[in-house]
């Protein structure tokens, strides 16, 4: 029994020492993935692909429909919450914002007081060496959001909600928000696994809920998920709009 202890020990050590020598190119003592080891691993995979122990969890919507809720598989680098066009590599900001607020409604915990800002910033390193997409391609520049003073008004609100009705939002997430439009059922993301559009009534969009982070979901899209871009098909303007319809439909505007 101790010799059973003492081999696993051991091999538990080498292990830890040569962390995922089957995974990602890094180099050796690098900060960022000793942290992903302890923090991130669990969930993403040793290698990133997102097969953790805990890779995927069930979650029971509100319709009592249980779903998969699966953690990110880096190796593909495909994000839905970046603050860069459709199609684009995120910037190390957007790493930064999700560890510092997590994924609601997804189970990733925040990091905010847990790790220092090098740690943040080696965390966001280490995720682009599961790919070699960073390699290839430079990461686009942000968007600039610039609220106007009229996001939430009345009049604002009945036109986001003349835009919902016109670009179909409803088709997914209802006329009534609550994400059981006529084609939600049948939805996948682009690796074909069944994906939930998002109920406006109940918990936090996933980028947060801020009238400036429902502004970058509508002009980013949230790529991977079949939630589109609307950067090209709305003007500034209207996407605003969509903001103010959106915060009504949450109950945070009368
Ligand atoms: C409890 C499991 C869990 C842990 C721990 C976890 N994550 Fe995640 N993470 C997830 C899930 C689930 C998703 C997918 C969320 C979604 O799409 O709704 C995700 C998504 C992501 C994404 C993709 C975001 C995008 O734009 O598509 C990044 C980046 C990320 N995690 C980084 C991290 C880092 C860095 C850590 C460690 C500090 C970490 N995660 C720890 C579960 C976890
Ligand atoms: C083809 C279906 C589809 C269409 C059309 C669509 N969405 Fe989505 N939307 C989704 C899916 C799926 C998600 C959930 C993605 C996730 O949970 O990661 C989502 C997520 C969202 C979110 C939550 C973002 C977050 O940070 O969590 C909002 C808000 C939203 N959509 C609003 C809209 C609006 C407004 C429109 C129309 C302009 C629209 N959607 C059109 C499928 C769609």
């Amino acid at each position: 029994m101790k010799v059973k202890i003492f081999v696993l020990s051991i091999i538990l050590l080498i292990s830890q020492q040569t962390g995922n020598a089957f995974g990602a190119e890094a180099k050796k003592n690098d900060p960022g993935k000793k942290v992903y080891e302890e923090r991130c691993q669990i969930c993403h995979g040793a290698k990133g692909d997102g097969k953790g122990l805990v890779g995927v969890m069930k979650r029971s919507e509100k319709t009592g429909r249980m779903i998969n809720v699966e953690a990110r598989d880096f190796t593909l680098a495909v994000f839905r919450f970046r603050s860069t066009s459709t199609g684009c590599l995120p910037v190390n900001e957007d790493f930064i914002s999700l560890i510092n607020k997590g994924i609601p409604r997804s189970f990733m915990p925040s990091h905010k007081d847990q790790l220092s800002m090098e740690e943040k910033k080696a965390l966001a390193e280490y995720i682009k060496t599961f790919s070699t997409r960073w390699k290839e391609e430079e990461p686009c520049k942000s968007i600039p959001v610039k609220k106007p003073r009229w996001v939430g008004s009345r009049s604002s609100v009945e036109k986001g909600k003349k835009i919902y009705k016109e670009m179909k939002c409803w088709e997914c997430h209802g006329d009534d928000g609550k994400g059981k439009g006529p084609k939600s059922d049948t939805i996948k993301d682009d690796w074909g696994k069944p994906i939930v559009p998002f109920d406006f009534t109940t918990g936090a969009t996933k980028m947060g809920d801020a009238p400036e982070n429902v502004y970058t979901a509508y002009t980013t899209g949230l790529d991977g998920t079949g939630m589109p871009s609307y950067e090209d098909s709305l003007k500034e303007d209207e996407r605003w709009h969509l903001v103010s319809y959106t915060l009504k439909l949450m109950g945070k505007v009368k």
